[in-house]
């Protein structure tokens, strides 16, 4: 049945329009835009681990808070993540067990430990800084729920980049000893915060059709390479080095060139050999069984609500 209904979203497509949730749409588009998706609210609420567990340890008062804010602002893109998922009839239970029996996916940055209180920093400044970069291109989605949610989730990300950017410059016009740690952070990071833009073009199976539905709309390389392109005056002005001997500028393609990516080190991260993987997901499902009584007697007093009201 390619017909009308095919017709109608390849020019909706075509002509750079949204497709909402009534629409109809190929199945491979509603399976690919969910995974992408539910992946990407899975990395919002994993993501919330990593920095969450130096909450109770910030130096200050003033750190305490706006860690605070960034860990709440993280559980909030991925709720309304998980909402913009059920739009295409996803099921976000089901979509929470999938994480948590490792059926789905969430980025792989996550699964590397925060040794010091400059990882804070750093995360701020590379991991949501390599975040605004795939995600910005996404306000222009096809999908529009995804498309929306977007554009709040890039606010709020830049909010977190700079308090990342921020905190480094503080502890960089600190001791030698702040300023060894935000060094030692860097070099942790660099690599698998370039690794967030996924596999080389060459290797990368979903790009072709996700370029052609417009859900994607630069490719991994692109991405990765716009990224370095931004990062290295940022290093420099905070007054780091980026731990890659081959990093230098090319003249004649007006970028930077940079040493070869891990993906050895890749693979085994995400296919749940890194050196978190095991404890991310266990909090996550411990979180989730902790948190059965709240559903239930949220339920409970919806299923009242309803009662109440075909009663009034
Ligand atoms: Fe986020
Ligand atoms: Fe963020």
């Amino acid at each position: 049945m390619t017909s009308a209904l095919q017709e109608y979203f390849d020019a909706t497509i075509a002509n750079e329009q949204r497709i909402e949730p009534r629409d109809w749409v190929p199945d491979g588009y509603r399976k690919t835009m969910v995974r992408q998706i539910a992946q990407h609210a899975h990395s919002e609420i994993i993501g919330m681990q990593p920095e969450g567990n130096w909450i109770t340890r910030a130096p200050s008062l003033r750190r305490k808070a706006i860690l605070l804010a960034k860990v709440q602002d993280e559980a909030g893109h991925g709720l309304y993540l998980y909402a913009a998922a059920e739009t295409l009839g996803a099921d976000r239970t089901e979509l929470t067990e999938n994480l948590i029996a490792g059926r789905q996916k969430y980025s792989s940055i996550f699964n590397y430990p925060t040794l010091t209180y400059a990882d804070v920093g750093v995360i701020g400044w590379l991991v949501d800084g390599a975040a605004i970069c795939n995600q910005v291109p996404l306000c222009r989605s096809s999908y529009g729920p995804y498309a929306r949610a977007m554009i709040r989730i890039c606010k709020e990300e830049s909010f977190h980049q700079r308090q990342g950017y921020e905190l480094l410059m503080t502890m960089m016009r600190g001791t030698q000893a702040q300023r060894d740690m935000v060094q030692e952070a860097t070099n942790r990071w660099w690599w698998p915060a370039l690794m967030m833009f996924g596999p080389p073009d060459a290797d990368s199976t979903n790009t072709a059709q996700s370029m052609a539905w417009k859900i994607k709309r630069h490719t991994n390389d692109e991405l990765r390479q716009r990224f370095v392109d931004m990062s290295v005056p940022q290093a420099r002005a905070l007054g780091v080095s980026l731990p890659d001997p081959q990093l230098r500028w090319n003249p004649e393609r007006e970028h930077h060139d940079f040493g070869d990516i891990d993906w050895v080190e890749f693979k085994r991260v995400v296919s749940g050999h890194g050196p978190c993987n095991a404890e991310r997901v266990a909090i996550r499902k411990a979180a989730h069984e902790e948190g059965a009584w709240v559903r239930e007697a949220a339920s409970a007093y919806a299923e009242k609500h309803a009662r109440e009201e075909v009663m009034t």
